[in-house]
């Protein structure tokens, strides 16, 4: 199923529109898969669409519940009805979670990050501190002493990405009581950004929601989740906020106000069909996606100028390309593949780049040879 290639030219695919000037190179950037959605997901698009009627539109008990029992069976998380708050992306979710920030509070985050967490805050004109991702044990992590020696006195928020993007690491337990407790002692807020909790490749990790971890913890902590990188339904712009804290998830919602629209009808009812009948599709897509990893672990072994850490999560593979020497980003573009360049993920990010691996495999195996050409090349 996942070996069709697609052709999504002629669609407003941003993947292609973005750097349409380059003809024949193959888009492997912005997090999206070139994968049909599960197949639930259009047969109940197509019905929503066939009804005719787009008018406003409530949110079901039903849809909550879909998502609630799918948190449950997957991440192994009691949550409730009340908690949940519906908006258009976890992007906007945490520009609403800045604005929640006092004009002299500040937050503070990991580098390299995926941009927004670094704009999010600028938007809202608070201020960011940011401490950088540590290699530890050949895996990406925090230094937690160095964390905590950044925090200051105005800061309020942690900015958390787990799993991370880039770097792919899922923060273990330990690693999250951590963040946790600093978080208590220190009064700050958690956002945790958990868009990528159901793509865990490495089957000895495994997704913790910070929040399930204590009512303490609980109670200062927003997560953000999302169908949109699981089911791969990112351009219908859908994600949910969870709050347990009554007047937290209040100050989430006066912060919001009516600036967020709401999540339209079509979003809604993807949603709603991956989460209640998804999940063999979800097995399925991990399953090629660790296959995939594999071909792109491979050719980094192959090629000893390259360097990938252990990828526990996400399709993204983050390659450090020091010592190449050159502009990575451009080089592999000449060479005809897109690439996220590590430099817009701040701090820590110049020399890397991002290879989004979630395309058919016969796509993927002409990346990764015109990679090696532009490798040898130099
Ligand atoms: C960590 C992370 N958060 C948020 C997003 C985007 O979320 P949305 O499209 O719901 O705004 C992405 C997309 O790549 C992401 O990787």
């Amino acid at each position: 199923m996942f070996d069709e290639t697609i052709d999504r030219s002629g669609t407003n695919a941003l993947k292609l529109e973005r750097y349409k000037e380059y003809k024949n190179a193959i888009p492997a950037w912005v997090a999206d898969m070139d994968f049909k959605s599960p197949q639930c997901v259009i047969n109940a698009l197509k019905n929503c669409v066939e009804h005719g009627v787009f008018g406003y539109t409530a949110i079901s008990d039903e849809l909550t519940h879909a998502i609630m029992n799918f948190i449950k069976k997957e991440h192994n998380w009691n949550t409730s009805k009340e908690w949940f708050t519906f908006t258009s992306g976890v992007v906007a979710s945490m520009n609403i979670v800045c604005g929640m920030l006092e004009a002299n509070e500040s937050a503070i985050t990991t580098t390299p990050i995926y941009p927004y967490f670094l704009n999010a805050p600028k938007n809202m004109k608070r201020q960011v501190s940011t401490v950088r991702m540590r290699e530890i044990n050949n895996r990406w992590s925090i230094d937690f002493d160095e964390f905590e020696k950044s925090i200051k006195p105005n800061c309020r928020l942690i900015l958390l990405c787990n799993p991370y993007n880039p770097g792919g690491t899922v923060f273990t337990k330990e690693e999250l009581l951590k963040i946790g407790e600093i978080a208590i002692k220190h009064d700050l807020l958690i956002c945790s950004d958990e868009i990528h909790a159901d793509l865990v490749l490495d089957k000895n990790a495994k997704h913790i929601p910070i929040a399930s971890l204590s009512s303490e913890i609980a109670d200062r902590t927003i997560t953000l989740m999302a169908p949109s990188k699981t089911f791969n339904i990112a351009g219908l712009q859908s994600s949910f906020v969870i709050i347990q804290n009554k007047k937290l998830k209040a100050n989430f919602e006066n912060s919001m106000g009516h600036i967020n629209g709401g999540v339209n009808l079509l979003a809604l009812t993807a949603t709603k069909a991956a989460y209640e009948n998804g999940a063999i599709w979800l097995r399925e897509v991990k399953e090629y996606l660790r296959e995939n990893l594999k071909l792109v672990q491979e050719f980094v072994r192959n090629n000893p100028k390259l360097k990938l850490l252990k990828l526990e999560a996400t399709y993204l593979a983050w390659i450090d390309c020091h010592m190449l020497n050159v502009d990575a980003w451009q080089l592999f573009l000449k060479n005809g593949v897109i690439l996220n360049d590590g430099k817009g993920f701040g701090d820590g990010g110049e020399g890397f780049v991002r290879l989004n691996f979630a395309m058919p495999r016969v796509v993927l195996k002409e990346v990764l040879t015109r990679m090696e050409n532009a490798v040898r090349s130099i």
